[in-house]
């Protein structure tokens, strides 16, 4: 019979929204927010899965707003693909589904109308939310200007021009996140903008040790613990990719999206110490309420097949 467990903190295979906690990552988020506020225009890279979203959503906007002491305007993250794939092809294709994306907490200062540029919505509208603070724009999964549409070589480019007018108001910053795979075409694109995007960051994999912690912490939102050989065996299973680091060396780490959202339910319940291996156990300290909830599942494992290698870009923010 199935062992209930009050609450899952495992959330699965989505990124972590920004009411939730984000474990492992304060030394990221304290370095990249004060490379975007030096730098203003930053690029950061990661490859997939290794979490920029959350990063972004459960981190950065957090940590920017204390900074700052809500001294800047944050707009919400623009996406490229959801609402360009409505939009009808033409020059301004990028720059429309961006304003769209902008606005999905609803028009500010009235509807856009016939608007088809972000430098033009920047003056129009987002100068008026902002009520005379700073503007950051944060862009996720950036690369989608790149393999969304493919062949809209004009459009792409009018969009970067488009972009390039709206940075070069220095009470504008950005923020683009990009799967590192795409670096080197969006690098080309951006040779327009303002810093040429040359103040760069890349997020790496969590380290085993990081991991271990990770799953620690949010075992223990949901009150649960891991023995402490539970919890090296769970990282050394999952951690079966193998990252070459900026100096040349390999170490495994662990793709943050194969953190066990199903962990409590498969075998390292209270009443399920032992797994064929024998040494799964988890200790479950206290349980609040035994109805059963349903809980996310991870999706089936998979090996990557090769190592990628950072080795084309280099860090730019000097670690
Ligand atoms: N610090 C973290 N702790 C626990 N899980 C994380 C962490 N960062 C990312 N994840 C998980 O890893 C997966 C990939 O994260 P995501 O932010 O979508 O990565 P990316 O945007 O780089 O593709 C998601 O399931 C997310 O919940
Ligand atoms: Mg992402």
């Amino acid at each position: 019979m199935p062992v209930t467990v009050a609450q899952n903190p495992f959330i699965g295979p989505r990124p972590i929204s920004k009411d939730e906690p984000i474990f492992g990552r304060d030394e990221e988020i304290n370095r990249l927010t004060h490379l975007l506020l030096a730098e203003r225009i930053v690029l950061l890279y990661s490859p997939s899965g290794a979490g920029k979203s959350s990063l972004i959503h459960a981190g950065l906007l957090r940590s920017l707003t204390e900074e700052t002491e809500d001294d800047f305007y944050l707009p919400p993250t623009i996406g490229l693909s959801i609402t360009a794939s409505s939009a009808a092809p033409g020059p301004s294709l990028f720059s429309e589904a961006v304003i769209r994306s902008l606005e999905r907490a609803g028009p500010a200062n009235g509807s856009t109308g016939k608007i088809d540029s972000i430098e033009e919505y920047l003056r129009s509208h987002l100068k008026k939310s902002a009520n005379g603070r700073c503007i950051c724009l944060v862009f996720d999964q950036f690369e989608e200007c790149v393999t969304f549409l493919p062949g809209q070589e004009a459009a792409k480019s009018a969009f970067f021009l488009d972009l390039a007018r709206t940075l070069a108001d220095p009470n504008v910053w950005a923020l683009f996140a990009v799967r590192e795979d795409f670096l080197a075409p969006i690098i080309d694109l951006g040779r327009v903008l303002p810093t040429r995007f040359k103040q760069a960051f890349r997020l790496d994999f969590l380290s085993k040790s990081r991991a271990q912690e990770v799953i620690q912490k949010t075992a223990h939102l949901g009150h649960y613990e891991f023995a402490a050989a539970a919890l090296e065996q769970l990282v050394n299973d999952l951690a079966i990719v193998n990252v070459q680091g900026v100096d040349g060396t390999f170490s495994s780490s662990l793709c943050t999206s194969r953190l066990p959202a199903d962990t409590l339910s498969k075998g390292y319940r209270k009443g399920q110490r032992r797994s064929k291996s024998g040494i799964w156990s988890v200790r479950q300290t206290e349980v609040r309420d035994r109805k059963a909830v349903s809980m996310t599942r991870s999706p089936p494992i998979t090996k990557m097949s090769s190592p990628k290698s950072p080795k084309t870009t280099r860090h730019a923010n000097g670690t």
